[in-house]
């Protein structure tokens, strides 16, 4: 397996990696066989979250990784909206909270799950941060869901006052949504911060997962997530963006690769994409996207595959609240 280096820090990650949103519905067992089978394939990054599953996505992780710690790149985040504001109370309380449930003494990545619409102290954020780098609790710092100045803020306090600085920042990105381009991959490009894109498989729409004119299967990825799901189908999986998904299946599977590996094999040609962080709730979608990182697109095909996703479309607004599913502005 391919590996990375987040931005300009030390941190190696494996280029694809393994999302964990998924744990919690799929169970225990089954989550040590896919964390297994991941070290030995030698996917080192795993991204969880304090909130995903309701905490047993970082307690499934902790009873699989007991006894082979040092296998893996823990990434977890804290401080979502949904648990309070991210202010310095509820990031340390959060931490600790998923030390405990991830049974270890430290994350290699601790990341700031949702600044959005936040409006707090930045330098008490990046100071809380920097005091659990200190407390070696911590060894990166990482944000998601953030504006570029908020990256920008935050990097510059760092500068001023020497401390640790953002090293990643995971943000909503695939071949459908590229607001990121905008303005905060070539802040990154820049400041040589690595991005870890979130959703990179549209949630299985770019791994043919669905089928068209069908309502998605009630176990899958879409179908557990209620309405707010239907909100990003009807955003993303309108028909052209469909005819496209076909069209992209046809290439990859013109050259024996998967949909989902041609999903991730192009995220990892975008600049300063540090690994790719699919989830999977089967072994065998974790077997098929491992394969990603051995795929290097020519300048040729990723001609190709660009005139297929064709213009980007209208980003999903960054107002829309994951959890309450709000869509407040429009259609693409
Ligand atoms: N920072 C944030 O706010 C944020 C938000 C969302 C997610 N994330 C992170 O990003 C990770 C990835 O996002 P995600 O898991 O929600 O979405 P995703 O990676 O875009 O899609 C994952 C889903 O695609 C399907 N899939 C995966 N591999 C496949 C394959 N080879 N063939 C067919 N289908 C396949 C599976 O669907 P089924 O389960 O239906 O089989 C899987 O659950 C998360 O796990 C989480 O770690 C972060």
């Amino acid at each position: 397996m391919k590996q990375l280096t987040l931005g300009n820090s030390g941190l190696e990650v494996s280029a694809v990696g393994l999302g964990t949103d998924t744990f919690g519905r799929v169970d225990k067992p089954a989550v040590k066989k896919i964390m297994d089978a991941a070290s030995d394939m030698g996917i080192t990054l795993v991204d969880t979250a304090y909130l995903y599953g309701g905490g047993k996505s970082e307690e499934f992780i902790g009873s699989s990784i007991a006894g082979r710690r040092d296998d893996f790149v823990i990434a977890t985040k804290g401080g979502h909206h949904a648990h309070g504001a991210p202010n310095r109370s509820n990031l340390i309380k959060q931490l600790d909270t998923s030390l405990k449930r991830l049974k270890t003494d430290y994350v290699d990545l601790y990341q700031v799950h949702m600044l959005y619409n936040a409006t707090f102290p930045m330098e008490e954020l990046m100071q809380t941060l920097n005091d659990m780098i200190r407390s070696g609790k911590v060894r990166y710092l990482g944000l998601s869901n953030a504006y570029c100045w908020q990256l920008c803020r935050c990097n510059d306090l760092a500068e001023i006052h020497g401390w640790d600085k953002i090293v990643s920042v995971q943000q909503h990105y695939h071949m459908f949504e590229r607001e990121v381009e905008s303005d905060v991959s070539q802040y990154c490009e820049w400041a040589e911060v690595g991005i870890l894109p979130f959703f990179p498989l549209a949630c299985g729409l770019l791994a043919g997962r669905y089928t068209r004119g069908e309502q998605p299967p009630e176990d899958s990825r879409a179908g557990s997530w209620g309405a707010n799901m239907r909100r990003y189908f009807d955003y993303y999986g309108n028909e052209t963006a469909l005819d496209a998904v076909d069209a992209l299946a046809e290439f990859a599977r013109a050259r024996d690769h998967s949909p989902a590996q041609l999903a991730i094999a192009w995220l990892l040609h975008r600049p300063m994409v540090g690994s790719v962080i699919a989830g999977v709730s089967k072994l065998s979608q974790l077997e098929d996207n491992v394969k990603a990182a051995e795929w290097e697109l020519t300048a040729d095909e990723l001609k190709e595959v660009n005139q297929i996703i064709g213009a980007p479309r209208r980003p999903l607004p960054t107002s829309w609240d994951w959890t309450d599913g709000e869509l407040d502005r429009g259609q693409p």
